[in-house]
């Protein structure tokens, strides 16, 4: 079903790239179809058995490129899912095109199933959503379950991060966003050091507290992880996957760290 001769890890960041190939399941990221004063994001194509769920598949931006990258791999048309970790544009803003132009379902958070008709057409949605409670949802993509994990509060009150059993790849939403130059995008960090320079801040401004850090760190520790791939920026493999989840446990973030200073008169 998919022939398309892709890049592989490390080669040129204006290619999709295969984080996964192998017994007819792909895992594939797209990191440069923003262009303009947009933030850079990755979108993300799970193939699994002739069936396909995309992730995080952005705004309009995104759209139009990300329809023919897809087409290499199979037929639109039969997308299975469009599958949102949270509310935000840069997640799921194009969804209403995903909706028309193929029969996928949309998989959403269920604190935001009522936010996400905001981007679509009145009656476009019905029949067509599928809500993670809280708690979390095993999704059935071909011949695997994937995995919708609580990751509230990271940075969406309502949000999931989706593990792949099959590749171990953690698709983590914006925890671990990094804004790291482009040239190494497509170079999954071996050290945090390498990517802490571009993410800290964000963190600390975006994350919530280090309460839901901390929950989410013990969950994620006791995962089999070989990979930790964000929506923005480069992935973590290697020793870099357990160094960002030690990074995670001990970061004091949003409301740990607002005064009385924050909240005073312009
Ligand atoms: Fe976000
Ligand atoms: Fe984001």
């Amino acid at each position: 079903m998919y022939d398309r001769v892709n890049s592989t890890l490390g080669a040129s960041p204006a290619m999709p790239v295969e984080l996964f190939n192998k017994d007819n399941h792909v895992c594939v990221a797209f990191r440069d179809l923003v262009s303009g004063e947009a933030v850079q994001a990755n979108q993300f194509l799970i193939f699994d058995s002739d069936h396909a769920a995309l992730i995080d598949p952005g705004g309009d931006l995104t759209y139009t490129g990300l329809f023919m990258e897809i087409s290499n791999y199979m037929n639109v048309k039969s997308l299975d899912y469009v599958v949102a970790s949270h509310q935000d544009p840069d997640i799921v803003a194009s969804l209403n095109k995903w909706l028309v132009s193929t029969h996928c379902k949309v998989v959403v958070p269920a604190l935001w199933e009522r936010f996400i008709p905001h981007f679509t057409r009145p009656g476009k949605l019905a029949g067509r959503v599928i809500v993670i409670p809280d708690e979390g949802l095993n999704l059935e993509l071909g011949s695997i379950q994937l995995k919708a994990v609580p990751a509230h509060f990271l940075h969406a009150e309502g949000n999931f991060q989706f593990y792949d059993p099959k590749s171990r790849i953690l698709f983590s939403g914006d925890l671990g966003a990094n804004l790291c130059p482009t040239d190494v995008i497509d170079e999954p960090a071996t050290r945090l050091d390498d990517v802490l320079p571009f993410m800290d801040a964000f963190h600390k401004r975006y994350m919530n507290s280090n309460k839901v850090c901390h929950y989410w760190a013990n969950m994620a520790a006791a995962m089999d992880i070989s990979m930790i791939v964000p929506q923005h920026g480069r992935a973590f493999t290697g020793k870099a996957v357990a160094e960002f989840i030690g990074y995670i446990s001990n970061l004091k973030c949003g409301v740990d760290l607002v005064t009385q200073d924050n909240y005073r008169l312009p």
